[in-house]
Parts: C-alpha cells; sequence; structure tokens
C-alpha cells in the first residue's frame, strides 16, 4: 500500500541573532549558565514587521520549491504554531492567499512544541484515505512577541522560525510508517500563556522531566509500531529545546551521537519550527538517504508529545 511520505522541505530563519552575551546585559544570566544547562549559544529573533505569516510563507515557498510543485497543486495547508498572527483569520488561510494556492482547504494546529509532528500525521491522513494529494505542513513561529524580556528563566531558551515540508503519496516501502499523538492536559499549568503579561510562564523542572520522559518512552513506542528497532534507526531529530533532554533521550535509545541531529545551539528552542527546520537542514546537508528510516519526536505546550517514523523517500518517479 502506497503511504504519504515528504516530498520537499524548505526553512526560514530570520537574520537577526540574539548571543548569550546580549542576554547577560539584558537579565541577570550568564553564557556559561545558558551553555551548561541548555546548549544554547545563540536564537534568531524575527523583526519587528516580520510576523508568523511571513516566516511561515518564506518556508512554505522553498519547500514548494523543493518539491518541484505550484502553489495551485496543494490541497491542504496546516499551520502549526502557538503564535498565530491572530485567533482568527487562521495563519493557514493567510498563507494560502500569499502563496496563491487558491485550491487549498487551510487551517491552524495548535499543538506547542509537538505541532509539526502532530501536523505531519494529520496531514498524511488525508493522502492516504485518498482525499487529498499534496498537503503543506507548516511549523512557523515568532516566539519573540510572548516572551517576558526580564525573565530569566524563559528568555533564554526560545527562538523565532520557521520550516515546512509537502505531503504527497510515495512508492510502496516509503513514507510515513508510524506515528504516535498524545496529550496530557493535567500539565497544562507547566508551561501556558501568562494571561496578565501575555508571555510564557513556565515551571521549567517540570517540564524538563516530563520531557525526559516523553523522549525515553516515544520513541520505543513509535519503533515497535513501525515494526523496527533502535538499531534500525538511521538518523534522529528529536525537538530542540535542551541538549540534555537530547542527550538521555540519546542514552536510553543507544544511539550514537552521529545519529542525533542538533541545532539548539544555533536556532534555541523554536516550538514546532524546531523539527522541520532541523529537517530542512538534514536534507540540504545530504544526511537522510532514500530508505534511511528518519525518527522525529516532539513535545510541548498541552502539554503534549507526538513522533513520526519515516522511510525517506529520496526522490524520483513517484
Ligand atoms: C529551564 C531549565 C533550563 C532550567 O534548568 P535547571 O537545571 O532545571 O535549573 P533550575 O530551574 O533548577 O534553576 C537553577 C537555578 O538557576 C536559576 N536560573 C534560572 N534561569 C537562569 C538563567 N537564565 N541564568 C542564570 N540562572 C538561572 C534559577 O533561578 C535557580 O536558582 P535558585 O537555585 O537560586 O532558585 C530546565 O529546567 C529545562 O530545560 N526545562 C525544560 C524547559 C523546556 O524545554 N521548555 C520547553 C518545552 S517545549
Amino acid at each position: 500500500m502506497k503511504k504519504a511520505g515528504i516530498i520537499g522541505t524548505g526553512s526560514y530563519i530570520p537574520q537577526r541573532v540574539l548571543t548569550n552575551k546580549e542576554l547577560e546585559k539584558m537579565v541577570d544570566t550568564s553564557d556559561e549558565w545558558i551553555v551548561t544547562r541548555t546548549g544554547i549559544r545563540e536564537r534568531r529573533i524575527a523583526a519587528d514587521d516580520e510576523d508568523t505569516l511571513q516566516l511561515a510563507t518564506n518556508a512554505a515557498e522553498k519547500a514548494l520549491a523543493s518539491a518541484n510543485i505550484g502553489p495551485e497543486e496543494l490541497d491542504l495547508i496546516i499551520v502549526c504554531s502557538i503564535t498565530p498572527d491572530g485567533p482568527f483569520p487562521a495563519t493557514a488561510c493567510l498563507v494560502q492567499a500569499a502563496l496563491g494556492a487558491k485550491r487549498a482547504a487551510a487551517f491552524d494546529l495548535s499543538a506547542g512544541c509537538s505541532g509539526f509532528a502532530y501536523g505531519l500525521a494529520t496531514g498524511a491522513q488525508f493522502i492516504e484515505n485518498g482525499m487529498y494529494k499534496h498537503v503543506l505542513v507548516i511549523g512557523a513561529e515568532k516566539i519573540s512577541k510572548i516572551t517576558d524580556w526580564s525573565d530569566r528563566t524563559t528568555c533564554v531558551l526560545f527562538g523565532d522560525g520557521a520550516g515546512a515540508a509537502v505531503l504527497g503519496l510515495v512508492p510502496e516501502g516509503y513514507g510515513i510508517l508510524a506515528n504516535s499523538l498524545g496529550a496530557d492536559g493535567q500539565g497544562g499549568r507547566f508551561l501556558e500563556l501568562c494571561k496578565e503579561t501575555n508571555c510564557i510562564r513556565m515551571d521549567g523542572r517540570d517540564v524538563f522531566k516530563f520531557a525526559v520522559r516523553v523522549m525515553s518512552e516515544v520513541p520505543l513506542e513509535l519503533l515497535a509500531k513501525a515494526g523496527l528497532t533502535q538499531e534500525d534507526v538511521d538518523l534522529f531529530i528529536p525537538h530542540q529545546a535542551n541538549i540534555r533532554i537530547i542527550d538521555a533521550a540519546a542514552k536510553r535509545l543507544s544511539l550514537p551521537r552521529e545519529k542525533v541531529y542538533v541545532n539548539v545551539e544555533r536556532f534555541g528552542n523554536t516550538s514546532a519550527a524546531s523539527i522541520p527546520i532541523a529537517l530542512d537542514e538534514v536534507v540540504k546537508q545530504g544526511l537522510i538517504g532514500d530508505g534511511n528510516i528518519l525518527l522525529t519526536v516532539g513535545f510541548g505546550a498541552g502539554l503534549t508529545w507526538a513522533g513520526n517514523v519515516i522511510r525517506w523517500w529520496g526522490g524520483g518517479e513517484r
């Protein structure tokens, strides 16, 4: 049976770099504290006039070019974000207009930093049941607009950016082999938008414990669903939140470091954009080839978690 697979990727990173040294001047922190506790060295911040729509559209245009399809061939656009430009209209509808994707349905998906993995699983359903041929999934975030720049416990962690993937049918044996989605609303209060300040509020230690547990359990569950084992994994793209969480997951999975993609030092936590930005880098650098097994796992606000196992389709006749 043919499955949905990724046929193109793209990403967009804002130009402005915010270093740990600059943060030292803004809050009581140090480069040393941030690097040892999180692995983050710098992050990108979108310009004042650069909103989530722009970040999303820029990444989407690159993904369409890499998939070699035009916007009019899109059937559905899903924008995964916790920082949409407004409650409505959906940012996905604005992207639809910006791209000129006249035929595409469009909606936003809010699943925190797990958004993109949720989005891949969602988009794949529409393709595999025959309803649609091409689905564009975008993770786009302007976290800087909901960051409390006087709160050292959160402002050092996040960054802005966007990544996108086009889904389409791929030849038999390839594509998204398994998905796992989950939520625990009881933990929602650990990571939320504070109503008074309209900024992120987080219980870091609770989120950390949750993240380490999820990142240890979900990969194994996903691989079992796909009928695979840890040895089959060629590349693991974990959500880029904290190097200590990534290292703990890699250890639990007995994965050597070269099989775990890390870019948290350059971008910080870009929420729903983190996995698709990493994915696009992986593709551009040729780190994943035809037939390779790719594992993605995200976790975040909700609390939510989600992951996908993908047998990579390297291109050619579909
Ligand atoms: C936030 C996080 C890096 C903090 O690391 P930690 O080792 O748990 O640190 P703690 O929260 O125990 O804080 C240790 C001390 O550092 C201080 N501290 C917090 N942020 C700091 C900063 N930026 N600079 C310097 N000191 C800081 C704390 O106030 C605390 O001081 P205290 O002991 O005097 O109270 C870590 O908990 C984490 O990564 N959590 C998960 C966050 C996450 O991934 N969120 C997004 C999910 S999608």
